[in-house]
Formats: structure tokens, sequence, C-alpha cells
């Protein structure tokens, strides 16, 4: 299900229906003849969904008896009305897809070869989408495992300069991370102009409350510290889908077109 059939690029063989979360009336024929499904909990831009009992509501209806979700940081209205429902729920939680350096640091690589961030030894356990979508996929069509809170990792604590190698071994391009002290980083970052395009920004803004000047200290507060969920490895991958998680280095491998120059993606 996507919300844009037609720039969804979906591989040949897939099934593409229309679907937009945050307007239940939109996920009626997406649901029909399911009998399992896939969710995330929110609807955009790292925007909780407000509509989550709604869609509870109509995944019972229509048929859907089993569901996994999704869940990030921050929880909106879908976990609580799965977790009430008679659905046989499992939540996935990974602490940070593989996929968010696309976003985050594809452009600055392609253009000039440089990430300047602060907290370039900060750890994560960041893990392959496909793990994830490999997770799912079992879950939903093997038993044992309704009412489990999965919580995901890839196979190895990562810092961002390591990963920065990993990069720059699969391109053959000199790449750095170069480290900004938090002062500078409240400088260099002081207008949203001014700031990289990171993802953990676009879940920031959608706290209530928070200011556009504030994303700024929230990211330094949680880059700096070492928060022991993102310093642990687990080994539900392994355990549910047989096989270890994927690496960085493969993933940087599979992607490594896409921190050339030449790529526009
Ligand atoms: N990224 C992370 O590191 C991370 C970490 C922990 C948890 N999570 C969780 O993972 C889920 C996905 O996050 P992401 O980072 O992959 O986000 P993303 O890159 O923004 O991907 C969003 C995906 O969700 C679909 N989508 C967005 N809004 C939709 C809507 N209203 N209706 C239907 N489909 C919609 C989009 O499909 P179309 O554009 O084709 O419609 C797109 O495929 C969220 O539940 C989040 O809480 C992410």
């Amino acid at each position: 299900m996507t919300r844009n059939p037609a720039t969804a690029g979906l591989p040949e063989g897939v099934e593409v229906v229309a679907g937009d979360l945050t307007d239940a009336r939109t996920l009626r024929p997406a649901f029909n003849d399911v009998t399992a499904a896939h969710l995330i909990n929110f609807g955009g831009d790292y925007r909780p969904l407000r509509n989550g009992q709604q869609i509870a509501d109509l995944l019972r209806e229509t048929g859907v008896g089993k569901v996994t979700l999704l869940s990030g940081w921050q929880e909106g209205s879908l976990e609580p009305a799965v977790r009430a429902s008679t659905l046989q729920w499992t939540y996935l939680n990974p602490v940070q897809f593989m996929a968010n350096f696309l976003s985050d640091w594809g452009e600055p690589l392609r253009t000039t070869g440089v990430v300047r961030e602060p907290y370039g030894d900060r750890k994560s356990p960041p893990i392959h989408e496909s793990d994830i979508a490999a997770v799912a996929a079992t879950v939903l069509t093997q038993d044992g495992h309704t009412g489990q809170a999965y919580h995901l990792t890839g196979p190895e604590i990562l810092t961002p300069r390591e990963m920065i190698r990993h990069l720059t071994e699969v391109t053959g391009r000199d790449l750095r991370f170069e480290e900004l002290t938090p002062d500078q980083t409240r400088q260099q970052w002081s207008t949203r102009a001014k700031r990289p395009n990171l993802s953990l920004f676009r879940a920031f803004t959608q706290i209530p409350g928070v200011s556009d000047t504030d994303v700024v200290e929230i990211y330094l507060k949680m880059a700096g510290a070492s928060r022991e969920y993102s310093t642990t490895l687990t080994d539900n991958v392994e355990k549910i889908i047989g096989r270890p998680p994927r690496t960085f280095a493969q993933w940087a491998a599979e992607h490594a077109r896409h921190f050339q120059p030449q790529d526009a993606a």
C-alpha cells in the first residue's frame, strides 16, 4: 500500500494498492481480502497517527486478524488501539534504520564528501531495512509471536566515524567525518536553512510544543547521551528469521552509488 502508486517504484509482481493511513476511508479497499498487515505508527513526516482507533476498528471489520506494528520512540494513537483490540499484534522496535543514512548523509557526501555533526563516537546498532521486512513477513506468516515487542538491532554497534569508513571503502572516495563541538553545532545550525536534513529533526519537530530552535538542543542531548537502548545488541532478528542480520558494510555496498557525486537520488 502506498499513498501514490504512480511513484511507489515497487518491483514487478507486487500488487500495489492506494491508501493513506491518515484517512481511514481510503483503507477499506487496501484491507479487502487481507488477513495480516504490517503497519507504521505515523502518517508521514513522523507525525503520529491520530486515527489509530479508526484504523484498528477497520482492521477487525475487514477481517485482518494479525498485525505487526513498527513503532518508534514516540507512541501515537495506533499502539494503544491495537493493544486494546482483539487483533493478534506484535510490535517491532528498531533503533535506527540503515536507510536513514541515505537521507541524512547522501546529499553532503555526494556534494562535499564530508559529514559535519557532533559526537562522531556516539553508538548505535543500525538495522538493515530488509531485515525488518523479513522479520515482519515471518511474524505475519508464522505462529508464536502474538503480544511480543521485539527490540530489533543490526549485528554490530557502530559510530558515525566507523560508518563513514565503510562508505569510504565501498565508494573508493575520500569521505570524512568532521566533528563539531556542541557550541559549533549551536552556531552552525542556528537556523533551519543552515541545518542538515537529518531524519531525527523531522521526528523532533512533531513533538507538541517543540520550537524550531529546541530541536538542536534535543538533538545534542540525545546524541550526546549513551543510552542503553542504543548500545545493546539483541539476537531477535536471527531468532525470528533464522539467519544473522545484515551488516552495515553489506548495506553500504548495496547503496554505494547513492554516495557518488554523479548520483542524484
Ligand atoms: N527510521 C528509523 O530509524 C525508525 C526507527 C524506529 C522506528 N521507526 C518506525 O518505522 C516506521 C517507518 O519509518 P521510516 O523512517 O521508514 O519513515 P519514512 O522513510 O518516512 O517512510 C515512510 C513510509 O511510510 C509510508 N507512509 C508514510 N505516511 C503514510 C500514510 N499516511 N499512509 C500510508 N503510507 C504512508 C510511505 O509510503 P508512500 O510515500 O509510498 O505512501 C513510506 O514508504 C514508523 O512507524 C517509525 O516510527 C523508524
